[in-house]
C-alpha cells in the first residue's frame, strides 16, 4: 500500500488536539511509543499506516523548514550515502489553533511496534539479543566508517535499541536473523555537521525544558549533542539501555558482545573496551538526569496549566519505570 499523509485529517486532529491527554481529541490517536521527549503515535482511522511525531518547538516557518531540510537530507545521508535502511517519511506542519506555534509532524511509514529493539529484547533469547546488539554495532559502523573516510561531514546517530526495527520480525516466533540489517527509525533529530557546522538547530530541542533548566542546558548543549558523534559513548548508551529496560542480568553478555565487535569488527578505530562498573556509574548518573527533566517538567505543567491557566504545548510520559 502507498503511505501518504492525509493533510486534512492531521489539520484536523491538530486543531482540535487535546495536549495533555491526545487520546482524548476529537480524533482519537493510538499511541506507539515515547521517546525521552516525543510521543509517536497514529491516528485511529487513518487510511494509511502512519507513525507521527508531533513537535510543538517552532516559532515560525522558517525555524520549520531549516529543520525540515536537514530533517530530510539526514534521512537521504543515512538511506543512500551510509546504506542504513529508513522507513518512508515525509513531512507536514501547521500554525497551533492560538497561532502561537507553527507544528511540525514528522510522519514514517507505521512500523510493527513488536519489532522494535526495545520490546524484542524482551522475547528473544539470548542468542537473538546477542544478534540484535550485533546488528546494531553493525549499522553504527557505517556511520563512523564514513566520518573516518572524510572529514567534511560527519554524522551523529542516537543507538539506543528503542531505535532499531528488526525487518520481517514475527512475534509468533521472536528471532533476530543475523545476516537481515535493521532500519533505524530515529530520524526526526536529523545529527550532522558540515563543516562542523550543526545543520539543526540544536537549541530548539530545549524547548519543551522549563525555563530554568534550559538556561542550564543551553551552557552544556554542545556536550550533549557532542556525545552522538562519538561511537564509543553511543554503545556506552546502548549498553546501559539494558538496565532502564529493567534487564540488568543481561548487561555483562551485552557488554561482551560490543567489546568484541570493537576488539574484532572495528579494531581501527581503536576504541577502549568497556567494565560493567564503568556503565553502572554511567548509567545511575544518566538516571538521575533524566528523572531529574522529567520531574521539573511535570512541576513547570503544574505552574502553567493549574496555577497560571495558560497553555502547555507538550505532551509528558507517565513515569517511566528504570
Ligand atoms: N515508524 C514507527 N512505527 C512504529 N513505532 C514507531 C515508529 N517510529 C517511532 N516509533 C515508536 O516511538 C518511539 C520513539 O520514537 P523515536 O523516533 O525514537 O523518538 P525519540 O526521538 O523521542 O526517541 C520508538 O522507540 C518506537 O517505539
Ligand atoms: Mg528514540
Amino acid at each position: 500500500m502507498r503511505v501518504e499523509i492525509d493533510r486534512t485529517l492531521l489539520a484536523e486532529f491538530e486543531r482540535t488536539v487535546d495536549t495533555a491527554h491526545p487520546e482524548r481529541s476529537k480524533i482519537p490517536v493510538k499511541v506507539l511509543g515515547y521517546g525521552e521527549i516525543s510521543l509517536v503515535f497514529e491516528i485511529i482511522g487513518d487510511k494509511h499506516p502512519v507513525a507521527y511525531k508531533r513537535l510543538p518547538i517552532f516559532d515560525d516557518e522558517s525555524q520549520v523548514i531549516r529543520h525540515v531540510n536537514a530533517y530530510k537530507e539526514y534521512t537521504r545521508l543515512l538511506r543512500d550515502d551510509l546504506g542504513i535502511a529508513v522507513p518512508w517519511s515525509d513531512a507536514a506542519w501547521f500554525p497551533s489553533a492560538d497561532g502561537r506555534l507553527v507544528v511540525l509532524y514528522c510522519a514514517q511509514a507505521k512500523l510493527d511496534p513488536a519489532s522494535i529493539g526495545n520490546q524484542v529484547i524482551h522475547a528473544v533469547d539470548e542468542a537473538g539479543l546477542g544478534s540484535l546488539v550485533w546488528g546494531v554495532m553493525q549499522e553504527l559502523k557505517k556511520v563512523w566508517a564514513f566520518n573516518k573516510r572524510q572529514s567534511r561531514i560527519q554524522i551523529g546517530i542516537d543507538g539506543q535499541v528503542s531505535n532499531w526495527s528488526v525487518p520481517g520480525y514475527d512475534r509468533a516466533s521472536p528471532a533476530v536473523d543475523p545476516g537481515k540489517p535493521l532500519s533505524y527509525v530515529d530520524t526526526s533529530t536529523p545529527m550532522y555537521r558540515v563543516d562542523g557546522e550543526e545543520a539543526m538547530d540544536a537549541t530548539l530541542l530545549l524547548r519543551s525544558a522549563p525555563g530554568l533548566l534550559r538556561g542550564m542546558l543551553m551552557g552544556m548543549l554542545h556536550e550533549v549533542v557532542d556525545r552522538y558523534y562519538d561511537w564509543r559513548l553511543v554503545a556506552n548508551d546502548l549498553i546501559a539501555n539494558f538496565y532502564k529496560e529493567q534487564m540488568p542480568s543481561a548487561v555483562p553478555a551485552v557488554l561482551a558482545r560490543i567489546n568484541e565487535f570493537f576488539e574484532t569488527e572495528a579494531s581501527e578505530f581503536g576504541i577502549k573496551p568497556f567494565t560493567v562498573e564503568e556503565v553502572k556509574k554511567y548509567y545511575k548518573r544518566d538516571k538521575q538526569i533524566w528523572v531529574l527533566f522529567q520531574n521539573l517538567r511535570r512541576f513547570d505543567r503544574f505552574v502553567k496549566t493549574k496555577l497560571l491557566r495558560k497553555p502547555y504545548d507538550f505532551y509528558l510520559p507517565g513515569k517511566i519505570k528504570r
